[in-house]
């Protein structure tokens, strides 16, 4: 057969004309997209699947997949190498809610207007993150919010407070129920950050006030630290935690070790599914706890598709995320691997119905009120200053006091350097 120019990003219905005439776009003629992609828990045989109905769709586009790592701040630091190097590839980018405003500053992604970008119907929190000096810079794919996941074999109701969680687990450590009390992500990484704003909020502070001010030194941030603190010295949380990711807190939690744990929905089908998990059936969710003065709090997390402002193919590497971004493919990511669409008109109509770890009124309201990380293009280095001395706090080598006044000047250090400072 004579070989054929593919059209690129010309579209499907040229290519059918093409398929008419008797020759098809071979593997080499079509346009290469690059995609770096998270695969934990269901995430890549979703993707897999969701990749091929976008190459059927577009037939002259190839996607190619890279690999990178599930842990959010290695992820980060490989993706600066990347674009710090003037690399045209990967073309899409999965980023994590808190990096658009760096990346954008920093020139690396596309806005996305231009493109031919809708945001109307996302959710307001998440498109907020992704926009920078005005212009929208990455589509929201998927929510994440924090969540107790409680075992409903041992207990009548998920605790509403700290105290009354730190009873309940030492109540079934001693009667040998469990072996681990309250399980959380407890390594010095984000997803600590992301914990340690839930007891925050549940005691009432937070790390900026909403002129900008950082005030995690804080009476209310003191208390939670100290919480967080306390239940490893009791041994309601394993001092093994302090090593964890999502991963393996999900591990400790799936083999029935545990009373707690405190992860995002993803984690919802696995555990549900009994070929693998202990506690199929034996479990359910509930908001974080709460003391008097605070209030349940649920971190905002997940991830958004972005475009490398080098990419050589910006229209299929747009197709690429319009596509992944559809309600149909969220309603199947959210089926399949629990993550909460970002579409509002989703919530609205039947299609997510069963698909979600809780009612879907009541995934809404949680999604509304999760409390997002602060918004800037230093949120690296304000989360790499609190995390040195939160992790340090935990395994005792600093007091909680010490720790979160060099955690408060480390921050206002990166904001006045950066000249961001509210004074
Ligand atoms: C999840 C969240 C992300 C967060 C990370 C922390 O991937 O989606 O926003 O930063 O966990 O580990």
């Amino acid at each position: 057969m004579a070989s054929c120019r593919s059209p690129g990003s010309r579209g499907a219905r040229f290519v059918l004309l093409l398929l008419a005439l008797g020759c098809s776009p071979s593997a080499d003629d079509r346009r290469v997209v690059t995609f770096p992609a998270s695969a934990v828990g269901a995430e890549a045989e979703l993707l897999a699947r969701q990749l091929a109905r976008f190459e059927t769709a577009h037939p002259g586009i190839r996607v190619e997949q890279r690999s990178t790592p599930d842990a959010a701040d290695q992820r980060h630091q490989l993706y600066v190498q990347w674009l710090n190097a003037g690399a045209r590839d990967p073309d899409v980018l999965q980023l994590d809610v808190i990096w658009t405003p760096e990346f954008a500053a920093a020139g690396w992604i596309l806005p996305l207007e231009e493109l031919g970008a809708e945001p109307e119907d996302f959710l307001p929190a998440t498109l907020e993150a992704n926009r920078f000096e005005g212009r929208l810079y990455a589509i929201p794919w998927f929510a994440d919010v924090g969540m107790l996941y409680w075992r409903s074999d041992l207990l009548d109701e998920a605790p509403r407070s700290f105290d009354a969680l730190g009873e309940a687990a030492r109540a079934a450590l001693d009667a040998g129920r469990v072996s681990q009390g309250f399980v959380w992500q407890g390594a010095r990484y984000e997803g600590l950050v992301t914990v340690f704003l839930e007891f925050l909020g549940g005691f009432g502070g937070r790390l900026l006030d909403p002129s900008g001010r950082v005030v995690v030194d804080s009476p209310e941030a003191l208390r939670a630290l100290q919480a967080m603190r306390d239940s490893l010295e009791t041994g309601v949380a394993p001092r093994e935690v302090l090593g964890w990711q999502e991963e393996q807190v999900r591990f400790a939690f799936q083999s029935g070790r545990a009373l707690f744990m405190r992860n995002w929905p993803y984690a919802v089908p696995l555990l549900e599914d009994p070929t693998h998990s202990q506690v199929a059936g034996r479990f359910s969710v509930a908001p974080m706890p709460a003391e008097p003065g605070g209030r349940p709090t649920a971190s905002l997390g997940g991830a958004q598709l972005a475009i490398n402002a080098r990419s050589d193919a910006p229209e299929a590497a747009w197709q690429l995320v319009e596509f992944l971004t559809l309600p149909e493919q969220m309603v199947e990511r959210a089926r399949v691997a629990g993550q909460l669409p970002t579409r509002r008109s989703l919530y609205r109509g039947d299609s997510l119905e069963d698909a979600l770890p809780v009612p879907v009124p009541e995934a809404r309201r949680i999604l509304e009120a999760a409390t997002p990380r602060p918004v800037t293009p230093v949120y690296t280095e304000l989360s790499a200053a609190l995390q040195v001395p939160l992790h340090r706090a935990l395994t005792g080598q600093l007091t909680p006091r010490a720790a979160l006044q060099q955690a408060a000047q480390a921050m206002r250090g990166v904001l006045q350097r950066r000249g961001l400072d509210a004074g």
